[in-house]
């Protein structure tokens, strides 16, 4: 079974990047989290954090050949704006859940719209670094339940 974790814009400067909004703990701790939890459920992991919407989407497609069985996916700013993504998601057919720290819909109305969202297998939203760990929980059930049933 094997993850990847991707994120998008600015998720590099958790920690001073309104924390208000985002909490005071930083990427080197989200990625800490994310590897514990991963173990936790013996699950092979890759994370990975761009600033860039074609590196997101070299990234998807690459998922392709190294035997990703499930990716979770903070697009963050481009969740609102990228095709691209969405349409890349589509492409490679492997399941994704959609991951935000925050409560999209309960900022501004913008932040309601996601293209990457209608691409995914489900949503985890509002939780901090706990809607990593749903997610991630998620699909690896997610892909144990398709593998059972073929
Ligand atoms: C975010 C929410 C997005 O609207 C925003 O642009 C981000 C982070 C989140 O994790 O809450 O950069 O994806």
């Amino acid at each position: 079974m094997k993850i990847l974790i991707l994120n998008g814009p600015n998720l590099n400067l958790l920690g001073r990047r309104e924390p208000d909004i985002y909490g005071h703990r930083d990427y080197a701790a989200l990625t800490a989290y994310i590897g514990e939890t991963c173990r936790r459920i013996g699950a092979e992991y890759e994370v990975f954090q761009t600033n860039h919407e074609g590196v997101l989407v070299d990234m998807i497609q690459g998922a392709l050949e190294t035997g990703v069985d499930a990716i979770v996916l903070n697009p963050a700013a481009y969740t609102h704006t990228s095709i691209a993504i969405a349409d890349a998601l589509r492409a490679v057919e492997i399941p994704t859940a959609e991951v935000h720290l925050s409560d999209v819909d309960a900022r501004e109305p913008y932040r309601r719209i996601s293209y990457a969202g209608e691409a995914c297998v489900a949503t985890f939203k509002g939780k901090g670094f706990e809607s990593y760990g749903e997610a991630i929980c998620y699909m690896a059930e997610y892909v144990r339940n398709s593998k059972d049933a073929h």
